[in-house]
């Protein structure tokens, strides 16, 4: 298989397709979905054999003894990203929203506010306010379509309530590989303010050739007694219906408080996520993520050529993730129209900026995570959706 191999996925109660139509009023057939943030890939072989010998064994009872599990997660992190993780640093969560969550309840009271660097992933807020706590947008500032800190306002924005701040690393939407410096600004804000800090790194192995991710805990490691990593297989080999990803946690106190809530809440780790995860972070795994980051970066290229030839839209420079993310305030339109041009016109499912809060309204996110003739026809139905623009 190659990834140019287009594979249905309507009627497999995947939510990308199988609510396209509830959602966006898009049928499956003609509509193009590219909202939800996992790819129209199958995962590398080495995953599906770990799944095929699960099936041909036939009993699924209770997961027990993590010791594969625990060492492929530091085999990964100390070859793909020079971070030397112990074991018992390690919780396995029911995935990273599930992460977020846990990290809120163990690490805020209700009434705490929780900052976010708007325009970011959009459960995050969710989450939050769903537990009772604030949400503090710091909104990120535009240079030339690239986010950047702007930490001097954020310093006026702050309340006094704010007890954690959440980044996003590399940064969803907009795909900004944080430098070495803007993570260490990040870490002293955070020390000044006595904020925890979770920086999610769910998309940290999706990175484009030439760009380099620097993990919080390595660009950071004096603010350890007040960080907390989180991590996951599943962005990275498109296994996200696993639920499961890693809350890592060098700090003995911060851990105790943390293990406190896994107990309290009774979090056991998922079997099926367990078994592919240990398989994928091996070199097999690594060498498909090698060969997959090519194929987007041709992706992203046709991608952007393609946006750049519409007066009006700006495709944001993407260094990581699979998520383009496009400006479309050069229009002039509101967002009702150019969603309504995109949507119903175009017959593209997208997220809407304005779900990533401040900062997001005038974008629409799109998932080029797919076969390149996708792409080539999503492109191709925009251009004509805003041909008048010409
Ligand atoms: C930054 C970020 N964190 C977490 C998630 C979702 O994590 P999970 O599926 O493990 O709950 C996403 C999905 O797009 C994401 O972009």
């Amino acid at each position: 298989m190659t990834f140019d191999t287009p594979i249905s996925r309507a009627g497999s109660h995947c939510a990308k397709w199988d609510m396209l139509e509830s959602l966006y009023g898009l049928n499956p057939d003609q509509g193009l979905a590219m909202w939800v943030a996992d790819m129209e890939f199958r995962p590398p072989q080495v995953v599906q054999s770990a799944l095929e010998s699960m099936l041909a064994h036939g009993v699924y009872g209770y997961f027990g003894d993590d010791r594969a599990y625990l060492e492929a997660i530091r085999w990964w992190m100390a070859t793909r990203h020079g971070w030397t993780v112990q074991p018992d640093w390690i919780f396995t969560t029911h995935g990273l929203v599930n992460g977020t969550g846990l990290c809120v309840h163990s690490f805020t009271q209700p009434g705490d506010a929780v900052i976010l660097m708007t325009p970011v992933y959009h459960a995050f807020a969710r989450v939050i306010k769903a537990a009772g706590r604030e949400v503090l947008e710091c909104p990120l500032t535009l240079q030339d379509g690239t986010a950047r800190l702007d930490i001097a306002t954020w310093e006026t924005l702050l309340t006094g309530r704010e007890k954690m701040l959440i980044l996003c690393s590399p940064h969803n939407p907009g795909g900004r590989v944080w430098t070495v410096d803007e993570l260490r600004q990040i870490a002293d804000f955070c020390r000044r303010h006595d904020l925890i800090l979770i920086s999610d790194e769910i998309h940290h192995d999706l990175v484009f050739p030439g760009q380099k991710h620097t993990v919080m805990a390595n660009a950071a490691p004096e603010i350890s007694d007040r960080l907390v990593m989180m991590t996951a297989t599943t962005k990275t080999f498109n296994i996200a219906g696993a639920h499961i990803g890693n809350v890592i946690i060098a700090d003995p106190a911060l851990r105790k408080t943390f293990s406190n809530t896994i107990n309290a809440l009774g979090i056991s780790p998922n079997s099926f996520g367990m078994h592919m995860a240990t398989a994928a972070y091996s070199p097999e795994g690594a060498a498909w993520v090698d060969d997959l980051m090519r194929y987007l970066d041709g992706n992203r290229t046709l991608f952007d050529q393609g946006i750049a030839g519409i007066p009006g839209l700006r495709s944001t420079p993407l260094e990581a993730t699979y998520l383009a993310w496009v400006d479309f305030s050069g229009t002039g339109m509101t967002a009702d129209e150019f969603i309504d041009r995109v949507q119903k016109v175009a017959g593209i499912a997208t997220n809407y900026g304005a779900s990533f809060g401040t900062g997001g309204e005038s974008f629409l996110r799109f998932n080029i995570a797919c076969p390149r003739a996708q792409v080539a026809e999503a492109v191709d139905r925009l251009q004509r959706a805003f041909a008048d623009l010409q």
